[in-house]
């Protein structure tokens, strides 16, 4: 369990909410840890998946009189871990501390379940801009539980060359490059990355889903979430929003928000239209962090080194620690993607 304190500390988007219906309870891992998460009539509650009577996982039980019942002999727990009752005993178990249950705090924010493993979390968790513009169109796309690290699906998004070869016609092309230049920022608390360039790329995606490109913008927010903007002529055409959240140290579970200006084309629309021209690339990107999981797990560890692409250099890992970058912008590299 050898996470960062500053991911320990972290909010992690747990669960979307309409994968969580009424008095429905579902299991859940973050950082190693097992969590029952559970909605009554009262919202949802977070109480770590075992029950302190004799261990059994909570997660297996029922929503019951506004609690979580154990199967195994029916204690039931309130979301703030509070030991409602203990069936066949006929006393007042609610101010009894040494009965309660493990609870995390837990919020539900645009359609998102986000937990803390920790005390000394803000009491919001910190999203993104246009997270919740009301303005924009929004979806969210999740695929389950993926094999490698957090942190290497975060650099991933992070890096356009991996763009031109692992997704070579989708994204762009490897045969045919197009010059563009890279103005990468620190900010104390994140890092980004600007692409300029005069023509869409020359994927599939582009052609298909852009008339116009000047810029796009991928923005590290520490530790688990990165940001992609694509700006056209005048304004935002496309915004996604990653959170990675680390489940064990080797796997993880990506959730993306996909958020474009409302307009003429239906919302739905839009929703097919990304589904579609994305899936190849979403399935490309999990192999290669699986593959490369694989690899390092052969080998005990990662022993990378930087290419010239690899202009972000240790930042991301910086970042992903918890320490603060010098803020300032870097000179603009110019290079062909
Ligand atoms: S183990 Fe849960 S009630 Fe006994
Ligand atoms: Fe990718």
């Amino acid at each position: 369990m050898n996470y960062p304190q500053s991911v320990r500390d972290a909010w992690h988007l747990v669960a979307l909410s309409k994968d969580l219906a009424c008095h429905r309870v579902r299991k859940t891992m973050c950082c190693d840890v097992p969590i029952a998460l559970f909605r009554g009539k009262q919202g949802v509650g977070a109480l770590v998946d075992r029950c302190p009577h004799r261990n059994y996982p909570l997660s297996e039980g029922r929503v019951h009189k506004g609690g979580l019942e154990c199967p195994y002999h029916g204690w039931r727990f309130a979301g703030d871990g509070t030991c409602l009752e203990v069936p066949g005993c006929l006393v007042d178990t609610t101010r009894d501390d040494g009965l309660k249950a493990s609870a995390l705090r837990v919020v539900e924010r645009h359609g998102g379940i986000f937990v803390t493993l920790s005390d000394t979390a803000p009491a919001e968790p910190p999203l993104p801009p246009d997270f919740g513009n009301p303005a924009l169109d929004h979806f969210w796309w999740q695929q389950g539980c993926w094999t490698g690290r957090a942190f290497d699906a975060i650099e991933n998004v992070m890096d356009p060359f991996h763009t031109n070869h692992l997704h070579h016609g989708f994204i762009r092309r490897r045969d045919k490059r197009l010059p563009v230049s890279l103005i990468v920022t620190s900010h104390g608390d994140g890092i980004e990355m600007a692409i300029e360039q005069t023509a869409p790329d020359l994927g599939m995606m582009s052609r298909f889903l852009e008339r116009t490109r000047s810029r796009s913008v991928s923005r590290y927010y520490p530790p688990t979430t990165v940001q992609a903007r694509w700006e056209g002529e005048s304004s935002l055409t496309l915004c996604v929003t990653a959170i990675f959240t680390p489940v064990t140290e080797g796997s993880f579970m990506p959730f993306a928000r996909f958020s474009t200006p409302s307009g003429t084309v239906p919302g739905w629309l839009k929703q097919a239209a990304i589904r579609l021209f994305l899936a190849p690339v979403v399935s490309q990107d999990r192999r290669a962090l699986e593959r490369q999981h694989e690899v390092m797990t052969h080998f005990g560890r990662p022993a990378f080194i930087s290419g010239p692409g690899d202009i972000l250099k240790t930042r991301l890992h910086r970042l992903w620690k918890g320490e603060a970058l010098e803020p300032g912008s870097d000179p603009a590299v110019e290079v062909r993607l």
